[in-house]
């Protein structure tokens, strides 16, 4: 299996719920390929790269931190991988426009990103970069979000064509993996996410996590501590049934409905849960972030894994066009 992370910042509580800890349970099933999609990050942030280096560092430290095991799985740098241009080369020839203008992603985007000038053709591309990044190490099964099933669509028709188009299947044809986990919400009730400034990260210390905490929406009926509420209005009872082992979550309901428990009571108890969760992320994380060299060799090691099995697919494609 295969999966990509555009390195765009901190990772926080949703990612760790919606989509790592189900890749971290992968590593235990399957040969795992994850990687740093650097490359993809420029699709809309070419024009500032200065944070560039520092955050495909800061995104590898937060991956292995949260359980991403350099030991079991290649870990990698899609720009380290010149293999995936050339098969990017090819699979551009033979991907019609029609596709790539039709892509709700991209219609999306451009129409939220209007200010600035990101109608390149690399993003428009940007599934084409795709499909070559799950091709070139024969990547089966793809863990994705939701909002990336059309990119998975795009990548099946486009090894579909290349097979229909030299007459043999060169390519592997990938099947998207929708990660399971749970849907995590911001303290404004809203998914939690960056660009809403909603989120907790994972090496917030237990005081950012108290204090992010203390801003969730509770029920608003419940404004004194002996006010029976509800629970299953409440994102602060969302949270505790996330991080909170499940008798306790069962005890956090009846004494919110009885007018037991306050919600500032409630919400140190669930600070302290989350904080239990993440301390150990953030200690592993801050000891490689201090020691960058450690993060540029984890990356190194994986790419020396992630060339040869590259260059085997590039040949295999070459012979197929014939050149
Ligand atoms: N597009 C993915 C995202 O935004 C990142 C990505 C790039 C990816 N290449 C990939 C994911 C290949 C899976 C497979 O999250
Ligand atoms: Fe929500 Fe807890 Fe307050 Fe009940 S006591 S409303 S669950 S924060």
């Amino acid at each position: 299996m295969l999966t990509g992370y555009r390195p765009t910042g901190r990772l926080h509580l949703g990612h760790l719920l919606g989509n790592i800890r189900s890749n971290v349970a992968l590593q235990d099933v399957t040969e795992c390929f994850f990687f740093v999609a650097d490359w993809h990050a420029l699709t809309t942030g070419y024009e500032d790269t200065a944070s560039l280096a520092s955050n495909v560092r800061e995104l590898v430290a937060d991956l292995v931190a949260a359980g991403l095991d350099p030991e079991r799985s290649v870990i990698y740098r899609q720009s380290q991988i010149p293999a995936v241009a050339e098969l990017f080369l090819y699979l551009s020839m033979i991907t019609p426009l029609g596709w790539l203008e039709r892509n709700p992603t991209h219609k999306e985007q451009l129409r939220e990103l209007s200010t600035r000038q990101i109608n390149t053709s690399g993003n428009l591309a940007y599934p084409v970069l795709q499909t070559a990044d799950i091709s070139i190490v024969d990547g089966e099964v793809v863990p994705v979000g939701e909002d990336q099933l059309p990119h998975l669509e795009i990548a099946r028709e486009i090894v579909r064509r290349l097979a229909h188009l030299y007459g043999t299947s060169l390519l592997v044809e990938p099947v998207a993996l929708l990660s399971a986990g749970a849907r995590v919400l911001g303290w404004d009730g809203r998914k939690m996410s960056k660009s809403y400034d909603n989120a907790i990260y994972l090496d917030d210390d237990p005081g950012e996590v108290l204090d992010k905490v203390k801003r969730y929406v509770t029920d608003p009926e419940k404004v004194r501590l002996h006010d029976p509420g509800r629970p299953e209005i409440c994102s602060v009872f969302a949270m505790h049934e996330l991080f909170t082992p499940a008798d306790d979550v069962e005890v956090v309901a009846k004494e919110c409905r009885a007018g037991d428990r306050g919600c500032v009571a409630c919400k140190a108890e669930l600070a302290g849960n989350i904080s239990l969760e993440i301390e150990p992320i953030r200690e592993a994380k801050t000891s490689l972030m201090q020691r960058p060299e450690a993060v540029d060799e984890i990356v190194a090691a994986g790419a020396g894994v992630a060339r040869p099995v590259a260059a085997h697919t590039l040949e295999r494609v070459r012979e197929g066009i014939k050149l």
